[in-house]
């Protein structure tokens, strides 16, 4: 962030008290601030029995005894898949629309009622089980947003089988290492699904992916989406509608230890192999509802909620899947991208479907902002009455635009803080109890411990800035890294004594209210998609033209940062006064193969030299000046300090 939007930040003196009329009907209340910090462990049990049915009571509550190591409501059992789809239906809500999918194809829709959802999600788990699947194995899924996507999930859960969901805009290779780590024993996919009005194939990667004979895979199952052609392996790939054809209808949900892993899924950390985040049931349940409830306002029997994230990010799994259906939701489930076929498709979903809640990105919001607020003013938003940002940090200015043009200036925006980590919503305003501050993230909700600390491990004062930190467990936190019990220690609790560090800056306003100033690792956060730069270095590296390579996250207008890479080619591959266009556009496809398209830098400068510490440490600081077109800051503790002036001798050369 620029000390620019800094100092903006330090002056933000706009302020939105609550509709008192909001007020009255919210779900969040101001007095459970004082309730959870009187009795945290009496609090969190209250909502787990309030949000989730139990098939066996808890009568512990929190065990850190093993700490960092926590289990939540550890004797209790419970099914993730009857809280989200069968106790509705037993409660006589099965005609109630769970999902208004939205194909992108216009008019390629399909209403999923509770009953619906109920019979799918029963017929899926016996097709898992007739395929050998039991309690413990795991299943990698790796779906466009269709409703088999949420079928799918729940079928695993409902058996207890840990899912991990890999984002479609993955690559095969990408894909390969995720099902290797989790040791998947069965991929869920399609032939393909649409995206900017065509067809695009998702088989193709899993074949690839699996094109190794120590695969742990033993069988592939297919949703037909768009219906194209697809290469077939008799032995081992198996059409869902088949399969689902082939199975029972009726499935008897058995409760699971709270403990028991729901799902895992990979994230990009500091290094360049990914980390494989689980959950656990009881808890990552409870957290889910209970902030969906709060944060969101959710309402099941009035409400049409839409979350906008895929269902492959961490979001998709807590605010599309388990939170909004363990709450009974009625919910937009949408296929595609935003300008497809026009740039007002989202309003017109929010038209056609009467949404009362939306709950998406920044990047999205500065999009819809350089579009025109004549696009938005077009369609009918009247139903629109909480909004919700996640993500990355919201600038104030996209905050009041958001309010103004989609909340007909008037829904209360909650900016939500929260990693696939922390695996729920863990700093918001609550609407209707929180005066709200464009641009800032205020308080940690009811429950949440949330601090700043300076680099001695101190509380900064307000007005100042540091590292955040989590400061008591909750019931959503990631339980571990997926094989890796060490990494999780070291990762999260080593860099303060009892205290989960984030990864992320934060500064405390003169009210106290926190504000997210972005991650202070090596971690990139491009469109509110978190890139290692570490992960895009290895993947550049590997490319037989490249001799090394530094990456880092640049200041970017619309998508918060941008990937820009440095590299050194090899020998006789080119030189950095060449035009090395070609080089360049076959290295950023290279990154897409390796990574996936989301990966792909935006900017690659060729360069003669990387400034590094004596100890051999990139100095990404140095290069993120020179890719944002800064005066390049202290460069004193370079090795070699003729080497940041190469760099931009190379670079002030024309063919770039
Ligand atoms: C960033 C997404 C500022 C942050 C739910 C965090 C945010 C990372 C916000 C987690 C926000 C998320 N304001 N920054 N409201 N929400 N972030 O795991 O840097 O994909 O550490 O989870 O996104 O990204 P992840």
């Amino acid at each position: 962030m620029s000390n620019e939007t800094l100092e903006n930040l330090l002056h933000e003196d706009r302020s939105f008290p609550p509709d008192p009329a909001f007020t009255a009907q919210a779900n969040g209340t101001a007095d459970m601030y004082a309730a959870a910090e009187a009795d945290h462990e009496g609090f969190w049990a209250q909502q787990a029995r309030k949000y989730v049915t139990w098939s066996k009571d808890f009568t512990q509550v929190l065990d850190w005894s093993d700490a960092p190591f926590a289990k939540w409501f550890a004797d209790g059992e419970l099914n993730a898949a009857y809280n989200c789809v069968d106790r509705h239906v037993e409660a006589g809500r099965g005609d109630k629309v769970a999902l208004h999918w939205v194909g992108e194809p216009t008019g390629d829709t399909r209403d999923v009622t509770y009953a619906d959802l109920h019979r799918e999600v029963q017929k899926a788990a016996n097709a898992l089980t007739d395929l050998g699947l039991t309690k413990g194995d795991t299943v990698a899924i790796y779906l466009p947003m269709i409703p088999e996507a949420v079928v799918a999930m729940l079928a695993c859960a409902r058996l207890g089988v840990p899912h991990s969901v890999v984002f479609g805009g993955f690559s095969a290779e990408a894909l390969n290492t995720r099902i290797a780590d989790a040791q998947a024993k069965l991929v869920i996919t399609s032939d393909g699904g649409y995206r900017r009005g065509a067809p695009s194939a998702l088989k193709p990667a899993v074949d690839a992916a699996l094109d190794h004979a120590d695969t742990s895979v033993q069988k592939v199952l297919v949703v037909r989406r768009t219906g194209q052609d697809v290469a077939w392996n008799d032995s081992r790939d198996i059409w869902w509608h088949d399969a689902m054809a082939a199975a029972g209808d009726t499935h008897v949900a058995q409760g699971m230890e709270s403990e028991h892993p729901l799902f895992i899924l990979y994230t990009s950390g500091t290094t360049g192999k990914p980390k494989g985040i689980f959950h656990t049931t009881g808890g990552f349940l409870t957290q889910a509802a209970y902030t969906n409830s709060v944060v969101h306002d959710l309402h099941p029997e009035t409400d049409v909620y839409w979350c906008t994230a895929d269902i492959g990010w961490v979001t998709g799994h807590s605010y599309i899947v388990y939170g909004p259906l363990a709450n009974g939701a009625t919910q937009v489930l949408y296929e595609g991208t935003p300008d497809t076929p026009h740039q007002g498709r989202f309003w017109e979903i929010v038209q056609d479907y009467k949404v009362s809640i939306l709950y998406t990105a920044p990047t999205a919001i500065r999009t819809f902002m350089k579009w025109g607020s004549d696009i938005p003013a077009k369609f009918d938003m009247s139903s629109i009455r909480v909004l919700g940002s996640v993500g990355e940090p919201i600038n104030p200015e996209a905050w009041m635009w958001y309010r103004e043009h989609i909340g007909g200036g008037h829904a209360p925006v909650v900016d939500t803080w929260w990693q696939t980590e922390t695996g729920g919503i863990m700093i918001s305003p609550l609407p209707g109890v929180t005066n709200l501050k464009p641009g800032s993230a205020q308080k940690a909700i009811p429950g949440i411990g949330a601090d700043v600390l300076d680099d001695m491990g101190e509380p900064v004062p307000n007005g100042t800035g540091g590292y955040l930190v989590l400061t008591k467990p909750w019931p959503a936190m990631l339980r571990g890294i997926w094989g890796d019990p060490q990494r999780y220690v070291d990762t999260y609790w080593s860099r303060f004594e009892g205290m989960y560090f984030a990864g992320d800056g934060a500064k405390k306003d003169d009210e106290g209210n926190i504000w997210l100033l972005g991650r202070v690792d090596d971690v990139m956060n491009v469109s509110g998609h978190r890139l290692s730069t570490t992960e895009i270095e290895s993947a550049l590296v590997s490319h037989p033209k490249v001799a090394e390579a530094a990456v880092v996250g640049a200041n970017d207008e619309m998508t918060g940062q941008a990937v820009v890479a440095f590299v050194i080619l090899r020998q006789g591959e080119g030189h950095e006064h060449d035009d090395n266009s070609q080089i360049e556009t076959e290295l950023r496809n290279h990154v897409a193969k390796e990574i996936g398209p989301i990966a792909k830098p935006k900017k690659i400068m060729v360069v003669p030299e990387l400034p590094k510490t004596r100890s051999g440490k990139i100095m990404r600081r140095l290069l993120r000046d020179v890719a944002e077109g800064r005066a390049v800051g202290d460069a004193t503790t370079l090795a070699d300090s003729s080497v940041m002036d190469l760099i931009k001798t190379g670079l002030s050369n024309p063919s770039e």
